[in-house]
């Protein structure tokens, strides 16, 4: 990573207080801590705390949470270095990046490629108001695209020759490998020689929420094959991860608490164009977890508008099923007359458009509509037959609510006994080689509560770990709290002031449980330091005890000197008298 001293002058200068509140203006003091609406997901009561003591945040709701670095990089979806050259700035430190002595030689590409997606889209962008980009203004004029539209999405166009645009990247000093990485030139086989990936089409620039361009996808003009072309997969550019127009819809998404999930490119930008400011689409892909997860935490209303056709309709169920996973209630809106998102705006108009999301279904109500629409009589067959694929969208609902309505308005519908179609269910869900969450694998051993209590004593006062030098390892009970308590003994002096965010980093996955201890409460009346004493001598008690039984069961077998140590336990059980 960066010099040490770099980055600890940096968290010298700056409370993470005030630079979270440059974010989130409605932080307010709450006790030892400050709280607010969590900037990472869409909710009404505060659950997004930050420890002015620990300078760290933490969301009791998503889980999210970190140091000053962690939320910089997570709220504008930027790399440690570039959140460490913003901070630097905020701090008024002189900041080069040379500070990043040990910079990784992945963070280090990871920074160029971005320079050179931001250069090529700028070339795309001046291409297109050139005179060779005649062509493509008009035929953005002629699907109605005006000029601020335009610009808002950074929209360009790559000219048709061989490599103009790695020729002039290549004169700003990126190496022809780079742009390679960057996805934005391929190398020919025979000789190795750079060639523009785009040429001859429309630049959509694909930018993450904040606004750096990741990856372009480009659209032939007129007829050609393909019609769209994306970036390959690069450092930067995930197409799994990456929601088109996420950048200009954010803020709409999180005013209004909806996200319209649309199909393409230029679903999304004539919705912008007309007002509808929560619009987003995959990348020509089927919606993934990744994207609903990221999706769940911004917005509560989510339609999903897809084109009209039959492939369309097939994807807006998946889709909806994709959100019951990710836990999100999803609705499908329907379009008339087989036109897309874009015509229909644009032959309709926004307040139609409008009645199409507030008209939109519930998944189950869509499926069941479609079923019913050209079908005058209905066969037992076709019933049994629709109502088990209908099962299949049941059976994926984790709210137990909405599956029991659903169950019923199956049964209402079709006719049919609700008993039937419950059993029915269970027989789907009972089916093997259905995968089902293993409950066992996620639900962890319970921990005590003592332990817990300790742990989170620690956290706060790290200068108690000398309260707890008689007490070891094996003296906890849960395999968690024991690597949290190692790990806490074995920080170096200079981390303790900060021992939530070191601990984080050495067991990334208990992040959450680390910070919720060090941002709760603790309900003790006890000053931390007696309450540590006593908490130590507890544990004491409760280990020897835990051994002596482990002993005593195993009588028969026993060395030597664990008949010693048994006897010796046995006598302190006797002194302390309890
Ligand atoms: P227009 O035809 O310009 O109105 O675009 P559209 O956005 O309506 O395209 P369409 O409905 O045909 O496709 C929806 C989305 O699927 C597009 O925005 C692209 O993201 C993707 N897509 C369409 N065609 C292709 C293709 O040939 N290749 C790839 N990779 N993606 C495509
Ligand atoms: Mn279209």
């Amino acid at each position: 990573m960066a010099s040490n001293s770099a980055i600890e002058s940096i968290r010298e200068k700056l409370d993470i207080v005030d630079v979270v509140k440059d974010y989130v203006p409605a932080l307010r003091r709450a006790g030892r801590n400050y709280k607010a609406p969590c900037p990472f997901h869409n909710e009404k009561t505060p659950s997004f705390t930050v420890s002015p003591d620990k300078q760290i945040f933490y969301c009791f709701g998503c889980n999210e949470g970190g140091d000053v670095f962690t939320f910089v990089m997570k709220i504008e979806g930027l790399t440690f270095p570039e959140a460490a050259r913003k901070l630097a700035q905020k701090a008024g430190l002189a900041w080069e990046d040379r500070h990043f002595t040990g910079l990784s030689a992945a963070d280090r590409e990871i920074l160029e490629i971005k320079k050179a997606l931001a250069a090529a889209c700028e070339f795309y962008k001046k291409f297109l108001f050139s005179s060779g980009g005649e062509k493509a203004r008009l035929y953005l004029g002629a699907r109605k695209i005006n000029k601020a539209t335009v610009e808002a999405f950074g929209l360009g166009y790559a000219p048709a020759n061989d490599n103009a645009m790695t020729q002039e990247l290549l004169g700003k000093g990126f190496s022809k490998d780079l742009l390679a990485r960057a996805g934005l030139s391929g190398l020919r086989d025979s000789d190795g020689s750079p060639y523009d990936y785009f040429r001859g089409r429309i630049m959509f620039p694909i930018r993450t929420q904040t606004g750096a361009v990741t990856a372009f996808g480009g659209r032939i003009l007129d007829s050609g094959e393909p019609k769209y072309l994306n970036s390959p997969e690069t450092p930067v550019f995930s197409k799994r991860k990456t929601l088109y127009g996420l950048d200009r819809a954010l803020a709409g998404i999180r005013k209004s608490g909806r996200l319209l999930l649309l199909e393409g490119y230029m679903d999304v930008i004539s919705a912008h164009q007309h007002g509808v400011d929560f619009a987003v689409a995959p990348l020509g892909t089927a919606l993934t977890l990744e994207h609903a997860s990221f999706i769940k935490r911004h917005a509560k209303d989510t339609i999903i508008m897809f084109d009209p056709d039959a492939a369309g309709i097939k994807a807006s169920v998946r889709a909806a099923e994709i959100f019951m996973e990710a836990g999100l209630y999803s609705r499908i809106a329907e379009l008339d007359k087989g036109l897309d998102p874009d015509e229909y705006l644009n032959e309709n108009g926004p307040e139609a458009f409008a009645q199409k999301i507030a008209d939109a279904a519930d998944p189950l109500d869509f499926r069941m509509n479609l079923f019913f629409k050209n079908r005058a009589a209905v066969s037992s067959q076709d019933k049994a037959r629709a109502i088990d694929a209908l099962l299949e969208t049941v059976s994926k609902q984790g709210d137990e609510i909405l599956k029991s309505e659903w169950v019923k308005n199956i049964a209402a519908r079709f006719e049919v006994s609700e008993v039937s179609v419950l059993q029915q269910l269970k027989k789907k869900s009972g089916e093997p080689g259905k995968e089902r969450k293993s409950e066992e694998a996620s639900v962890p051993l319970s921990m005590p509560a003592l332990e817990l209590g300790f742990i989170q004593l620690l956290l706060k006062n790290t200068e108690l770990t000398v309260c707890a030098e008689g007490l070891e390892e094996s003296d906890l009970s849960h395999p968690l709290t024991r690597r949290i308590f190692s790990e806490i003994k074995n920080l170096e002096p200079l981390n303790r002031a900060r021992a939530a965010a070191a601990l984080i980093e050495k067991l990334p996955e208990e992040a959450a449980l680390i910070m919720k201890l060090s941002v709760a409460d603790i309900a003790s009346d006890l000053d931390p330091a007696q309450n540590a004493a006593k908490t130590v001598k507890m544990l004491k008690k409760i280990s020897h005890e835990r051994r002596r039984k482990e002993l005593n069961k195993n009588y028969s077998t026993l060395t030597p000197s664990q008949l010693e140590e048994l006897k010796q336990l046995t006598e302190l059980r006797g002194k302390t008298g309890e």
